[in-house]
């Protein structure tokens, strides 16, 4: 059920953070901007002292976008592997730019890297959530053919987060690609068939359906907006929210 009332304030024990890869370049062309990476922690840093545990899921876009590659010709399994490897080099950026805001972090990886950072098991990375770290979750599902916007919906449902928060450069989900149809408007609220059956490409078909099947919300929003991720952790009203029905 999708439900603003029950958004309020503060209402989150445990939250799935999706970063985009493309919005750690900022205003760069490739790669992460350190000024965005800083942003980002001191958002994190400062929303988690709430008391909110924050599970990070972060994308490659911004250096290696498996799907691109695959359409100029690159085997699509190696490509997506690439593509894996991108989101490990951002989730360290991530980190580091976490503790340096005070914020005690774990990076744990899909595919195995024992020298680089820790291995994803689902109970270590509930217990470093229950220890009051951040735990950066990399190397999206650790397989091809998924998105990281599915690896954030698969960690989202293992360790028991209430609500995935999409951070983005766009602020929720249009009724058209608002880039290209300036009237495209903005839903506040839309459940999983709608966002599905309208071909609404705010998430993959994959991602959203897991999310329906496993009655997992997943608030779209604008990260570039100073401030918005705090919001977005506090459950303030934001954004698009996308569950099972829409109230009022
Ligand atoms: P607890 O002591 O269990 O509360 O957690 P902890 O993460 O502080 O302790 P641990 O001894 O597991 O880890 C200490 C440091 O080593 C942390 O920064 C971990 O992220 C890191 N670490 C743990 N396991 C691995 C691993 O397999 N590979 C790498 N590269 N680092 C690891």
């Amino acid at each position: 059920m999708v439900d603003r009332a029950a958004s309020d304030p503060g209402r989150y024990r445990r939250v799935l953070l999706k970063l985009s890869g493309e919005a750690l370049m900022g205003p760069r062309q490739y790669g992460i901007d350190p000024e965005v990476a800083r942003n980002i922690a001191g958002q994190v840093a400062e929303a988690g002292q709430g008391g909110v545990q924050i599970a990070i899921v972060v994308g490659g876009g911004n250096i290696f976008r498996g799907l691109s590659a695959a359409a100029t010709g690159m085997d699509r399994s190696t490509a997506d592997y690439m593509g894996m490897l991108a989101t490990v080099m951002n989730g360290l950026a991530i980190q580091d730019a976490l503790e340096q805001s005070g914020c005690p972090t774990r990076v744990l990886s899909a595919i195995a890297m024992p020298e680089i950072c820790e291995p994803y098991i689902r109970r270590r990375a509930i217990r470093h959530l229950e220890k009051g770290r951040a735990v950066v979750l990399v190397a999206g599902t650790g397989n091809p053919y998924f998105t990281t916007d599915t690896a954030a919906t698969l960690r989202a449902v293992e360790i028991g987060a209430e609500v995935i928060l999409k951070a983005t450069r766009v602020d929720g989900v249009y009724d058209a690609d608002p880039e290209k149809e300036p009237a495209a408007r903005r839903y506040e609220q839309i459940t999983y068939t709608d966002l599905l059956s309208n071909r609404l490409e705010a998430l993959d078909a994959t991602a959203v359906s897991l999310a329906m099947d496993n009655e997992m919300p997943i608030v779209v929003f604008d990260m570039t907006q100073p401030g918005n991720i705090v919001r977005a952790v506090r459950g303030e009203p934001i954004g698009t929210l996308i569950g099972g029905e829409v109230s009022g």
